[in-house]
């Protein structure tokens, strides 16, 4: 079986690819091919290029030097349109429905001229073709009829799915898609790309999670520094050798904490006090407190109501019944909880977090604004400019300067803004809302030595993480909540397992 995979005919080659972004060399030299029925994995740190030589094959955008090759002829795509056409297919990173149409208007976005006789819509049409598309994919829970704006995020990416996969490609990219997505939704793609590798096509498929990119993949090519560093074959796969070239060193050791001392202040700094709050992912009656010192950790499947608490006890949501307390006083609102410095990092760091059309400098900043205030109104240029400068040097951001706008980098290094943020501001209390997600492991193991040091000064962190291993590596005590209530407290020193956390979140 092996030997015959070897054996499969090359579909695209991409060779001696360059691609420069004013000063970034965001790709030297990039040659790389993929095999009819293979199933290729990309992965390298955030910005080492895995979307940039993607979207180059997919026709988003023109290598600056280099040639490709596909299905034995020359291959110049002229947009992503055209390449589609010709069969290559990506679903972006970026979202990419428009929320105003129907879901079927979405899935046939150009092409919706074909159900038009003269000036008659056949809408009903329309609508029952893409209905059989996304049933066809594995979402028939999505009605093609409906408003795409009232989805949810991974509602919306099956739509985007869906709309790639309506024309049949040849070849896809899945450009982290995954990330996105809970079990069932990333289910729905490792069926995708399987089922095309049965068809004899073929995919790249992008993603952060060592594990998921390991069982999912045919090979594994690692890039780094816009440069092609290693293609692992299937039976190469071994997690240390491709982590090692991922970041170019060995790994050091100690990942998360290795200590097992669990110990932290008496003094309780934020807490949530019999809080109930009627929404989507409601919370009932939920006592919880963290302490001066503490790392906690909360966890839970998906609806548990963790991203709920996150945001009340940043006054960013309201209680119904009960009370969030900084410091034992009432939080009124996020201003509120910012001025008694708390911070807050978002699950969705696109739309919460971050100004993404403003520099780098100027987020770093905004968070710690009342540090360069002299005499309380005015603001020290020079402080703050070396302020910044110190922040992106220490967090290792990858950037031409702090000048460069956010919304160009990638997202680990939108992250480390982030953290810079509010570490600026000199947050005694931080609440992390799944800070790692779809992060590389070289920014991970960044953040978790952040956490500690802030750990050691006796500040407190609030982890709110999907990743388990996570929690156990990093938390003192772990919540692990299920349907809006808190099921059990495992405190570290208890040594607890995944094992523990799943009995009591299921
Ligand atoms: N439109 C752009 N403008 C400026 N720099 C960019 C742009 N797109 C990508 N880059 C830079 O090119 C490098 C590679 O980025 P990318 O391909 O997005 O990395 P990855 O997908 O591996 O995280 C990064 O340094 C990134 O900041
Ligand atoms: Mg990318």
């Amino acid at each position: 079986m092996q030997k015959m995979e070897k054996e499969k005919r090359t579909v695209l080659e991409v060779k001696g690819i360059e691609k420069n972004f004013g000063t970034t060399k965001a790709l030297r030299d990039v040659s790389l091919s993929i095999r009819e029925g293979e199933i290729r994995g990309l992965i390298g740190e955030n910005g080492s290029g895995k979307s940039t030589v993607t979207s180059i094959i997919a026709g988003m955008q023109k290598a600056d030097s280099g040639n490709m090759t596909y299905e034995g002829e020359k291959w110049e795509p002229r947009s992503m349109i055209d390449a589609l056409d010709h069969g290559i297919g990506m679903i972006v990173q970026e979202s990419g429905t428009v929320p105003g149409i129907s879901v079927a208007e979405n899935i046939f976005l150009a092409d919706t001229d074909k159900f038009r006789t003269g000036p008659f819509m056949n809408r009903k049409r329309m609508t029952e073709e893409a209905q059989s598309i996304l049933n066809g994919i594995g979402a028939e829970n999505i009605h093609a009829e409906m408003l795409t704006g009232a989805l949810d995020i991974q509602s919306r990416k099956l739509v985007e799915i869906a709309r790639v996969m309506r024309r049949d490609p040849k070849i896809l990219v899945v450009d982290e898609t995954t990330t996105a997505l809970s079990p069932r939704g990333r289910d729905i793609i490792y069926n995708i790309m399987k089922k095309m590798r049965d068809e004899g096509k073929s995919v790249f498929f992008i993603s952060h999670d060592m594990e998921e990119i390991m069982n999912e993949c045919d090979a594994l090519t690692v890039l780094r520094d816009g440069e092609i560093i290693r293609t692992f074959e299937k039976e190469e796969f071994d997690e240390e050798e491709i982590k090692k070239s991922m970041i170019g060193r060995e790994l050091e050791h100690d990942y998360y904490r290795t200590d097992d001392d669990g110990s932290f202040d008496d003094e309780v700094v934020l807490e949530a006090k019999n809080v109930t709050v009627h929404s989507s992912e409601p919370l009932y009656d939920l006592s919880i407190q963290l302490h001066k010192g503490e790392i906690l950790g909360v966890g839970g499947l998906s609806q548990c109501g963790m991203h709920t608490l996150g945001k009340v006890l940043f006054g960013a949501k309201k209680v119904h019944k009960g009370e969030a307390l900084i410091h034992g006083e009432p939080v009124k609102n996020e201003a509120d909880a910012m001025r008694k410095n708390v911070g807050y990092v978002s699950k969705d760091r696109d739309t919460e977090s971050l100004v993404l059309q403003a520099p780098i400098g100027d987020n770093i900043s905004s968070g710690g604004i009342d540090r360069f205030a002299k005499g309380g109104f005015f603001v020290s240029p020079k402080a703050e400019k070396d302020y910044v400068d110190e922040q992106i040097k220490g967090l290792e951001v990858k950037c031409f300067g702090r000048k460069q706008y956010v919304s160009t980098l990638s997202g680990g290094n939108k992250q480390k803004v982030v953290f810079g943020k509010w570490i600026g501001r000199g947050s005694d209390i931080l609440i992390l809302d799944c800070p790692t997600r779809g992060i590389d492991i070289g920014v991970k193991q960044a953040m978790y030595r952040l956490m500690i040091k802030m750990k050691k000064e006796g500040k407190a962190i609030l982890i709110i993480s999907e990743e388990m291993s996570e929690l156990l590596g990093m938390a003192d005590r772990i919540a692990v909540l299920k349907d809006g209530r808190l099921e059990k407290m495992l405190s570290r020193e208890e040594h607890p397992t995944e094992a523990d956390i799943i009995q009591y979140m299921i």
